[in-house]
């Protein structure tokens, strides 16, 4: 029993390392996992499980330099052997980070999140259930803040893997899709079509890039058929999205994680959710058919009950713009309701530190008839 709490205290520590968390989180983990203080075991599987499994990928030498050097303030503060090999790593390290310079002046980082079962009981063989690889930038503001992986996502994706039978079979359309994590768990759980959309220009050659590597989305459909592509990245401007830009794209679902943040793009975000919300006759579709008693009970009734329905992750840092957004969308007839605390979704990334679920609101949207 306790041999496997202390393999997942490790394991968390592996994939917070490889989904780059905070180097004080990773610490905390470390902390954890040696029973109090980064012992030379712990040490060891650092240097063999997180730096090891990365090798191959593109370095990123100033985390790792971080870590490292953390590690060894870590242990020495607690009077624990620092073992060679950490100070070898350390110096190849600091060697490979002066020889690719222009590499580490790169603002983009590869984060591999991954996500746990939540029935995960330390024997199941494969407790990670997914992992999604993007690349993400450490500027928070690079592509209008689309190429940054933001709680509300995390907090989306945990919901559509919470409650897979809501998804699965439907077309999922999202907005201001950024680094493009909840497509990729959109897909996992079977959604019959994906699209996922965005209005800055370089975030969507980030979102494209991402769901190639992790095999989502072919380059150049032109030449191949579009079909083959499993996610489709659109651009998509609230502001210029008319009508005719939406005709023709399947959408049961909507989606947006983290878009209710500025005042300005309000009405237009409004009224791009009452056009996508709208039923259409051709590709009039039901929600209720698929949808099973157990998740119906438990998401709020109007989920469950057919018409088209929005499902958006949003962290309220100013109520006013919040307050703004749900005048526009009553003025508009789109009814909202908070369902956070009646659908909690499960813990899929419970080694994330810096994540922060209870910050995150979800919100329910439909188009009042
Ligand atoms: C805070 S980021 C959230 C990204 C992603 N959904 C996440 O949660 O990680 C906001 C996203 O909305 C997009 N966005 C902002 N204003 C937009 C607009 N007027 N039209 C289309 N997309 C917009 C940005 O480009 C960015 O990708």
């Amino acid at each position: 029993m306790a041999a496997a709490a202390d393999e997942q205290l490790l394991l968390h520590l592996k994939l917070a390392f490889l989904a780059l968390e905070p180097p004080a989180c990773v610490l905390t983990l470390a902390r954890k996992a040696g029973g109090g203080s980064v012992t030379p075991h712990v040490q060891n599987f650092i240097l063999e499980n997180c730096i090891g499994t990365n090798v191959g990928k593109s370095p990123n030498y100033a985390y790792v330099e971080t870590i490292l050097k953390k590690v060894i303030v870590e242990a020495e503060l607690s009077s624990d052997i620092v073992i060679d090999e950490i100070y070898e790593e350390l110096g190849q390290c600091m060697l490979s980070k002066t020889n690719n310079s222009s590499l580490d002046m790169a603002s983009k980082i590869y984060k591999d999140i991954s996500f746990l079962s939540p029935t995960y009981d330390n024997v199941s063989s494969n407790p990670v259930s997914l992992v999604a690889q993007l690349s993400c930038s450490t500027n928070m503001l690079e592509g209008d803040t689309g190429c940054c992986l933001w709680p509300s996502s995390l907090f989306l994706s945990e919901f559509i893997l919470s409650f897979p039978e809501l998804f699965s079979k439907k077309s999922c359309f999202e907005l201001g899709s950024g680094v493009g994590l909840v497509g990729v768990c959109l897909n996992y759980i079977g959604a019959s079509k994906v699209i996922l959309t965005d209005g800055d220009v370089s975030t969507l050659a980030n979102m494209k890039a991402n769901m190639e590597m992790n095999s989502l989305y072919i380059k150049d459909s032109q030449l191949v058929i579009e079909s083959n592509n499993k996610v489709e990245c659109k651009y998509l401007s609230w502001e210029e999205a008319s009508d005719k830009d939406l005709w023709g794209c399947q959408r049961d679902i909507v989606l947006g994680a983290d878009i209710i943040y500025n005042p300005s793009c309000v009405p237009h975000l409004v009224r791009v959710l009452s056009m996508l919300l709208r039923e259409d006759n051709e590709q009039r579709t039901s929600v209720k058919a698929a949808t099973s008693k157990e998740t119906s009970d438990e998401v709020s009734e109007k989920g469950a009950t057919g018409g088209r329905i929005a499902y958006m992750a949003t962290v309220i840092r100013n109520v006013d713009t919040f307050s703004c957004f749900a005048k526009a969308a009553a003025d508009a007839k789109l009814s909202i309701v908070n369902i956070t605390s009646t659908v909690a979704p499960s813990s899929f990334l419970p080694y994330m530190l810096s994540y922060d679920r209870s910050s995150v609101q979800l919100l329910e949207i439909t188009l009042l008839s």
